[in-house]
């Protein structure tokens, strides 16, 4: 199937030009930020297209994986700093929506997102754009991208929820070196670091961004969105919680899922010995 690009048009910020853009590939939802002279840095318009965006693509049956990344040479150069944070300085009322609305889209909705979600780092990473690359489920970096947490550089803190983010994937002593200098990192050493699973170069970023949706999409989507969001709510939880809790997912699982997976799995390899799981994914 070609690409198919669907920009609606109520999504079209003052300037005319969509804000976030969407396209549709085999299954694969790129969804790439759309400021590219302004490298992508997330302003208000941004927010509320990413909010609706999100939303749509949860039912939307061309979304089977989404892709995050960036337009031109930049993932994201973060927050605003013009429309974001000085225009709203002297505003609290619209600071703690546009904040809020913030926090919605890059972390509550992403970090338990239906669908898998793969952030695709092709340039410029800036602290505030490190919270949704964070809440992505997977993550793969040009090795040429630069990241940063900029925030010491220009008198904040890493807020938000950056410093908590971060704190979720990075060691703590890489975690702090770069808080506390703000230094530059390329996308080797944001694989070396953890706070992505890989990187390659550039040339080869969007292919294997889509091998690794391709792998996606052959499971069973329900057991998917299962896998990824019980990982993520145990991980919080104590030992004797999350033995409970997952067993409780299991069985919701087994009577859930309309293609019945976990029993056409077993008569595959046990009665008819025709795939073994720990190789593959069975015959769908
Ligand atoms: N907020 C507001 N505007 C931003 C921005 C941000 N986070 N990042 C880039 N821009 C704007 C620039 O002001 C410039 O606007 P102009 O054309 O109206 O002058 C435009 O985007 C291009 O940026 P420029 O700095 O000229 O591009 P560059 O390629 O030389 O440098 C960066 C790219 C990302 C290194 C640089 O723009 C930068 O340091 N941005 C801020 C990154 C940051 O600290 N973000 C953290 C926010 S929490």
């Amino acid at each position: 199937m070609a690409v198919d690009n669907v920009n609606d048009s109520t999504s079209t910020s003052p300037a005319g030009k969509p804000p976030v853009l969407v396209s549709f590939e085999d299954g694969i939802a790129w969804v790439a930020l759309n400021r590219p002279e302004k490298r992508n840095a997330i302003n208000p318009d941004i927010v509320h297209a990413m909010l609706r965006i999100l939303d749509e693509l949860e039912s939307d049956d061309r979304c089977k994986v989404l892709v995050l990344t960036g337009s031109g040479d930049s993932f994201s150069a973060g927050m605003d700093l013009r429309e974001y944070f000085r225009a709203t300085d002297n505003d609290p009322k619209t600071r703690a929506k546009l904040f809020r609305a913030n926090g919605d889209w890059q972390w509550r909705q992403l970090r338990f997102y239906s669908k898998p979600t793969i952030a695709m780092v092709n340039g410029w990473c800036f602290g505030g754009a490190f919270t949704p690359l964070v809440s992505c489920d997977l993550a793969i970096a040009a090795e040429e991208a630069t990241f940063g947490l900029s925030e010491i550089n220009w008198g904040i803190i890493p807020a938000g929820v950056v410093s908590r983010a971060v704190a979720a994937l990075v060691r703590e002593r890489d975690a702090m070196y770069y808080v506390m200098t703000g230094e530059n990192f390329n996308g080797r050493r944001a694989a070396e670091i953890g706070l992505v699973n890989e990187a390659v170069p550039l040339a080869r970023l969007r292919e294997r961004t889509r091998e690794l949706a391709r792998v996606l999409m052959k499971k069973n989507p329900l057991v998917l969105r299962q896998a990824k969001i019980a990982y993520r709510m145990a991980a919080e939880m104590t030992w004797e919680q999350a033995a409970d809790y997952l067993i409780a997912k299991v069985d919701q699982g087994t009577f859930r899922d309309a293609e019945n997976g976990r029993n056409t799995a077993m008569s595959q390899f046990l009665d008819e010995k025709s795939f073994k799981p720990g190789l593959d994914s069975y015959r769908r």
